[in-house]
């Protein structure tokens, strides 16, 4: 039921506009069992965090679909990831218990369970037995785990299933030089949970990839004072933000001011709202000064300086405690904006000092279901930050703030499914982020493009 007057678009610029996005990316069966192959073993996939791995044979698994990657601290400044499947029969080699979302350990090396085959931490077969009646045949590396090319930046590990894949740097583009100056290497999970939903990767991606959707889903915040939000293309990624009011400029990032009619009283209002029901996007430190605004800070002053003396005073005290935040210019604030969607399925919101990180996967080739997950980061003094595991979480049992989202996410996938839908239109201007995913999706599968209106 396509629009007759429209075409498929063909470069980014038509990204800035509307264009319609046909449903099969969400709901075909077709397409969610061609993902794997066209694009999932064809991208650079955030895989784990590096401080997962701090001593040699320390390891963690990945799953992406049907596939499972070993990643082990294989030396002291060396990473090394591996297929994990035994090449004697395929058992796979590491085996993710019921109920987690990976395996994670320490191993000198790696034991099959089936016939023990062994393989040392470089992935080279070291036993087997009866060796001999295989008659010399097992040469050439067949007895030896296959390599998975792997990288690393911002402190994720990284991992690509093509043999032929160009490097992550040239695939990350221009999100390192973005990012870096944020220092997300040096920040730890304050928590991380993971569900299952009841809907495709991609819609609960991009429930979090725009900001449209804030004045209706999270009512809350428009007390707060509205900030008109832009996604803007980057190649195969995408970024978020907010204009800042003017006078407001440093303001453009995370650390956002309430703008209310006492700004002292509206911050430490939206601090201690966004503090106890999304537990993220903020931190303890930054929560405290908000709340002695009102003390600290004579009434009348004006919103801009309430708001250099809020941040200027967290940062000080952060950093007496050891907890240096990264310093970004107001410039390079405003450019990089407040998250950016990693094609195909990873976003960071970052920030000087925490980020909120989501990815979602698709769960057992079904278009109707995926795994998702979300990492809060901040930073901690040398040596304090809290051991985290990925906890699965019942979505009643998230913080309030994400279950608005989560309250969307079954209904769209339902509604796409209806005879009646004729596409999605996202706005040209606020959720580009997501024309500009299905137009990148499209160049890998072979389908489901974004088409122009006419
Ligand atoms: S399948 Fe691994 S040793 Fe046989
Ligand atoms: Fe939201």
């Amino acid at each position: 039921m396509m629009d007759q007057k429209s075409e498929k678009i063909d470069n980014t610029d038509q990204l800035e506009k509307p264009v319609v996005i046909p449903a099969e990316a969400y709901i075909s069966p077709e397409y969610a069992a061609a993902e794997q192959q066209r694009l999932f073993r064809k991208t650079w996939l955030q895989a784990g965090r590096m401080e997962d791995l701090p001593n040699v044979g320390d390891f963690i698994t990945y799953e992406i679909g049907p596939d499972s990657v070993i990643i082990v601290k294989s030396g002291e400044s060396e990473l090394s990831a591996y297929h994990n499947v035994c090449p004697h029969r395929g058992r796979r080699l590491v085996d993710t218990l019921p109920g987690q979302r990976n395996a994670r350990g320490t191993r000198k090396n790696f034991i099959c369970g089936y016939h023990g085959w062994t393989f040392g931490l470089d992935g080279e077969n070291s036993y087997i037995e009866h060796e001999d009646d295989w008659q010399g045949s097992l040469c050439e590396g067949r007895a030896d785990l296959g390599k998975v090319s792997v990288g690393t930046w911002g402190g994720w590990i990284w991992i690509n299933l093509d043999p032929e894949c160009s490097s992550l740097a040239d695939y990350l583009g221009v999100v390192p030089e973005m990012l870096d100056p944020y220092g997300l290497q040096n920040m730890r999970p304050r928590w991380r949970k993971w569900v299952v939903f009841e809907c495709n990767w991609k819609v609960a991606m991009e429930a979090f990839a725009e900001t449209y959707h804030v004045s209706t889903t999270h009512p809350e915040f428009n007390a707060f004072g509205q900030f008109r939000g832009w996604a803007r293309n980057h190649g195969l990624h995408s970024n978020i933000g907010y204009e800042a009011p003017k006078g407001l400029e440093e303001d453009s990032g995370k650390l956002r001011l309430g703008t209310g009619e006492d700004p002292r009283v509206s911050t430490a209002e939206m601090q201690n709202f966004t503090w106890e029901n999304a537990n993220t996007n903020t931190t303890g430190t930054l929560v405290g000064v908000a709340n002695r605004l009102k003390d600290e800070v004579p009434d009348g002053t004006p919103a801009a300086e309430v708001s250099a003396y809020w941040i200027k005073t967290a940062r000080e005290e952060d950093a007496a405690r050891g907890v240096d935040w990264a310093n970004v210019t107001p410039e390079h604030t405003a450019k990089a904006g407040t998250a950016w969607q990693i094609f195909p399925s990873f976003q960071i919101g970052h920030a000087v000092n925490n980020m909120l990180c989501y990815n979602a996967r698709p769960y057992q080739g079904d278009p109707d279901k995926c795994y998702f997950e979300a990492a809060v980061y901040e930073l901690y003094p040398e040596g304090e930050a809290p051991e985290t595991e990925w906890e699965y979480t019942e979505p009643d049992d998230w913080p309030p703030v994400l279950q608005q989202d989560f309250n969307n996410m079954a209904a769209v996938q339902q509604g796409m499914k209806n005879v009646g839908f004729r596409g999605a239109q996202p706005n040209p201007y606020m959720e580009r982020s997501i024309a500009s995913l299905h137009f990148n999706l499209s160049r890998y599968m072979g389908m489901g493009a974004p088409r122009s209106r006419k």
